[in-house]
């Protein structure tokens, strides 16, 4: 591989893994994993300059925004923190803080750091008045109705403690580790997916519409950072935490300060193992600089403080012997190879099955059924074999060799190029294939039926009532009933949101079809560039090439897609029971063509729209909306409280800045 082609190949990853964390919530990687993928390529980037990129991965900062909670500015921006992973690094920060303080004492705070969701508390006159979520850095989620029912957060300060009369204090909201698992033991009887790990879980919950819910999962709050115009400056950072301890706040555990790199050192390995005691998801040891007179002498870089660094432990590691790997077919035919293994203790829970991703990876780890292997948990998601022990491997042991045909129909298995997974070709009568792809099309950001669910589809398809997704419009009161007639309210509700499914617009119905590589964003891209189906099932590569946004693999894929008889009569169809095969009258007018080919980055906070509402006016105008500023960008809609790096950025590349006005005025 060239240096550039690695490049390119580590941006795709670490993307789809950015994705898979921010937007799925559902990470495939530990962080220190990704990390390690991060670093990489910030190695070669500075390495390649030539190769640079404004949209790389190393460029951005993610977000958690959620469209159903007002996103409101911070007053001071909520910075993450610069990650070491071992003793060398730590000794560097340790030598970095001495130096820039030239000579002078100093001391450090060592506390833990807590894998939970951070939250920015504010209070005046010792009332709780608003709590946001860290969002872009700049501007958050205000979640106040759901913070206020975690009891761990006072809503009023303990009286005559001595607060200031406003500041901030930063924390982290956790689920605890017994809540985890009551809630993932109740979801599992409920037959609803479950929590991949606790931050995860306290991520879902605090977005949750209704604080009811919140109030009932348990979460918790750590308290770690305290700011504002009164907070004393020739205080301690671990002096203002304790009097925030008497205020009412629960606070950092074990802090200690620090005077010597052999203190901190042994801090760490002291918490690496008692961490596993206290209740809640930990995964390291936060360092700052205790005084706040010498934090501020040190500074900021543009991302993180200089007073300040995380040492993240590694990831939990177990020994056991793998009896068996066996094949889960996705909605997508691709195989995912797992192992079976004897149970074994891993980060708190047992576990017995881990992931072993593709064929390459089992080749690489040269697995034979009977090893000893080790498994990781990093982060607490799914747990993964890394290694084997191959002393303890005994000459009889056979090696894993991949499947080559379906375990779940028998097709024979193919490998497309540049891929690194198996697939299942079998499209039209592999039954995980097929329940996967009703279950796609009815879940809620396609046809959203959400009478309907995996159980349901399973059952259906079992009875042999469904085998496509057209079939679910044939669907009758008794044909679900069958001899049940105590089912028959919950079949009628079926039905009918079968029935109204004819309501979901046109860009919705070409993601729910499942063309494979046809994502959300994708798939409205497409409906708003042809208006029909007919139009895009008779595109050709070229036209498809033209799309903002489409690719060869994506423009492939459709042409495969439309090529193949059997959904062409799924899609005539669904046509015939009346889904939506074309953009309505209202979108086609409100469509324009005045922001043709423009990207448009989107920052700061507005006051006439949202950012959504700004977002579907920029697309309904034929523009895309792109998240960070590159020289292609063709103008900034900003609005207050543009974060200082965008706009240096912009001024550096010369992109326009346009205010909310002007922009209402240029789409009017
Ligand atoms: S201090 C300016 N202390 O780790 C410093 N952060 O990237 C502000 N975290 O987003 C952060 N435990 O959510 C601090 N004891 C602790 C922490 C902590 C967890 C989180 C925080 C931040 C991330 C660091």
């Amino acid at each position: 591989m060239t240096p550039k082609e690695e490049i390119e190949k580590l941006r795709k990853e670490l993307d789809e893994h950015n994705h898979n964390y921010y937007v799925l919530n559902q990470p495939t990687i530990s962080d220190y994993e990704f990390d390690q993928l991060m670093y990489k390529l910030q190695d070669l980037e500075m390495f390649y300059p030539q190769y640079a990129d404004p949209n790389s991965p190393t460029q951005r900062v993610g977000s958690d925004l959620n469209q159903s909670f007002k996103a409101v500015p911070h007053k001071y921006p909520m910075l993450s923190l610069a990650n070491t992973y071992n003793e060398q690094d730590v000794r560097e920060f340790y030598e970095r803080v001495k130096s820039g303080l030239e000579g002078e004492e100093f001391e450090i705070c060592a506390e833990m750091k807590y894998d939970g969701l951070s939250i920015s508390l504010t209070y005046v006159d010792g009332e709780l008045t608003q709590a946001v979520t860290r969002g872009d850095g700049v501007q958050g989620d205000d979640v106040t109705a759901n913070v206020r029912t975690i009891r761990s957060i006072p809503l009023k300060l303990r009286e005559g403690s001595g607060y200031p009369h406003e500041f901030e204090i930063r924390g982290e909201i956790l689920l605890p580790w017994t809540s985890f698992e009551n809630l993932n033991e109740e979801r599992a009887k409920a037959e609803e997916p479950l929590f991949a790990n606790p931050r995860n879980a306290a991520s879902g919950t605090l977005k949750s519409q209704s604080s009811r819910v919140v109030a009932k999962r348990g979460l918790d709050a750590y308290l770690y950072y305290l700011l504002g115009d009164e907070i004393g400056n020739d205080s301690g950072h671990y002096e203002n935490l304790k009097k925030a301890e008497e205020w009412g706040f629960k606070i950092s555990q074990g802090m200690k300060k620090c005077r010597s790199v052999e203190e901190v050192l042994e801090f760490i390995d002291y918490w690496d193992k008692e961490r596993k005691n206290l209740p809640v998801a930990t995964d390291g040891i936060v360092l700052k600089v205790n005084s706040l007179r010498q934090q501020r002498h040190l500074g900021y870089t543009a991302k993180s403080p200089r007073w300040a660094i995380a040492y993240k432990f590694k990831a939990e590691r177990a020994c056991t012997r793998l009896n068996e790997v066996t094949y889960q077919v996705g909605r997508t035919g691709a195989i995912t190879p797992v192992a079976n293994m004897d149970a074994v203790l891993l980060a708190g829970t047992m576990v017995k099955r881990a992931s072993l991703h593709n064929a390459d990876i089992i080749n690489e780890l040269d697995l034979h059924v009977g090893d000893m292997v080790y498994v990781e948990k990093g982060g607490e998601i799914i747990p993964k074999v890394v290694g084997v022990d191959k002393a303890q491997r005994t000459p009889d042991l056979q090696k894993v060799e991949f499947i080559k045909t379906c375990p779940e129909c028998g097709a024979q298995l193919v490998r497309y190029e540049g891929e690194a997974a198996h697939y299942c070709p079998n499209d039209t009568s592999c039954p995980p294939q097929i329940k996967g792809r009703i279950e796609h099309f009815i879940s809620r950001k396609a046809m959203n039926i959400d009478s309907l669910g995996p159980e349901t589809v399973d059952d259906y398809f079992k009875r042999g009532l469904i085998s496509d997704v057209s079939d679910l419009y044939s669907l009758t009161v008794a044909d679900i009933c069958g001899f049940n007639k105590n089912r028959v309210k919950s079949a009628q509700k079926v039905v009918d949101a079968v029935k109204n499914t004819v309501n979901v617009p046109f860009e919705r119905v070409v993601f729910a079809i499942g063309i494979r590589f046809v994502g959300e964003t994708t798939a409205k891209l497409l409906a708003r560039y042809f208006k029909s189906m007919e139009a895009l099932k008779s595109a050709t590569l070229e036209q498809l090439l033209e799309v903002d946004g489409v690719g060869a693999i994506i423009a492939e894929s459709i042409i495969r897609f439309f090529q193949d008889e059997k959904n062409i009569e799924i899609i005539d169809k669904l046509a015939s029971y009346g889904v939506q095969m074309q953009l309505s009258e209202e979108q086609i007018q409100g469509q324009t063509d005045k922001l043709k080919g423009m990207s448009v980055v989107i920052s700061g906070v507005f006051s006439h729209h949202s950012r959504d509402e700004y977002k579907a006016m920029i697309e309904k105008n034929g523009g895309k909306n792109v998240g960070s500023i590159s020289a292609k960008t063709s103008f900034i809609l900003a609005g207050e409280n543009m974060g200082p790096s965008k706009l240096e950025k912009a001024n550096k590349l010369g992109v326009r800045i346009v205010n909310e006005e002007e922009f209402l005025e240029m789409i009017s």
